[in-house]
């Protein structure tokens, strides 16, 4: 035999086989469905992954779930190994929104829709989104913070923001600005600092505050956080300055964590965005696409390639007044652990 041929039999077998593999899950009844999350540190993912798999599983499909601790590169070795084992569905929450355009491609290429998972992913072609109002929780966030600012003076801010690579932390920014940028040009709100919290960690917004504070000394208002893993941050910085609760701090996800520093009273507020709703809704529709059904959604958003058609879930605000009403009541913290 030609020994070309004897070298490309076995190959062909094997390419074959791999193509069989990755369509055995191809079930409408059994759909596989990749999770593609950037991290599991923040409390927050992990209540969607544990809903998101309940609801999927409920429906009859398999999830593999994969977690790129905050790594670019390792998010689209993720997205390419969920390709391989034939996932029939791939749902990403982003790391980086700009950094994963081939690897969405090549999803894509292989016949697999993608949806994106509260955070956009830019420039590609994603078959969904499904997020919150994300502008709406900056505004909500800094109309907490503009209402309850002395009024016989300049209100003195510190703002940090959440990872510049995040498509959310720009969108709770501009929500943000909508409010306090007529009441910085009146002159009723200082911003004395501002900086991004690179991968939304809670060390990074502690150093934050800290140069805050070294900067201007003890004469700071209030802290209009993005988030509660990075208010953890920064309250940590306040209690060793001994300004902990006597400065208004934000934050948005309602952890644990922060339910308890909001009864303490060293947060002022978080923002309660109910992610089962949004978890049920993503693996209903994840389990659907597969079974050929059409997603009917009444938005679309620009993510540069395309009009993505979206989902925007409402959030709420959540302070010690209305905790037991909201986050206790809906079953999401439990009363006994925020004693
Ligand atoms: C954002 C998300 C927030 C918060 C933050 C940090 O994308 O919308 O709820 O969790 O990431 O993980």
């Amino acid at each position: 035999m030609n020994p070309t041929l004897l070298f490309i039999r076995p190959l062909l077998a094997l390419i074959a086989f791999t193509a069989l593999a990755a369509s055995a899950h191809a079930s409408k009844d059994h759909p596989l469905i990749g999770l593609s999350l950037d991290t599991l540190k923040e409390e927050r993912w992990q209540h969607d992954r544990d809903d998101f798999v309940a609801k999927a599983e409920s429906l009859g499909a398999k999830v593999i779930t994969q977690s790129a601790n905050s790594d670019d590169t390792r998010q689209t070795t993720d997205i390419n190994a969920l390709i391989n084992r034939g996932a029939d569905v791939i749902v990403i929450v982003a790391h980086n929104g700009e950094a994963l355009t081939r690897a969405v491609k090549a999803a894509k290429q292989a016949g697999i829709p993608v949806i994106a998972y509260d955070r956009l992913i830019l420039n590609c072609d994603i078959d969904l989104y499904l997020t919150f109002d994300n502008v709406k929780v900056g505004e909500l966030q800094a109309r907490y913070v503009a209402d309850r600012l002395p009024k016989d003076r300049v209100g003195k801010i510190v703002r940090i923001y959440g990872a510049p690579t995040d498509n959310n932390a720009r969108l709770f920014k501009q929500g943000q600005d909508n409010v306090l940028n007529p009441l910085i040009k009146s002159g009723k709100i200082q911003v004395v600092f501002e900086d991004w919290a690179l991968d939304w960690k809670p060390e990074n917004a502690k150093k934050i505050t800290n140069a805050a504070i070294t900067k201007n000394g003890h004469d700071i208002d209030a802290m209009v956080v993005s988030a509660d893993g990075i208010a953890g941050g920064a309250i940590q910085a306040l209690i060793e300055e001994g300004l902990a609760g006597k400065v208004i701090v934000t934050g948005q996800d309602a952890e644990l964590a922060a339910c308890r520093r909001i009864i303490r009273g060293t947060q002022a507020m978080t923002i309660y965005k109910p992610l089962k709703n949004l978890a049920t809704y993503a693996a209903v529709a994840a389990v659907d696409i597969v079974r050929g059904k059409k997603i009917e959604t009444t938005q679309t958003l620009d993510n540069g390639f395309k009009k993505v058609p979206s989902v925007f879930q409402d959030v709420l605000i959540v302070d010690k007044d209305n905790m037991q009403a909201t986050v206790v009541a809906d079953g999401f913290q439990k009363a006994e652990d925020l004693k």
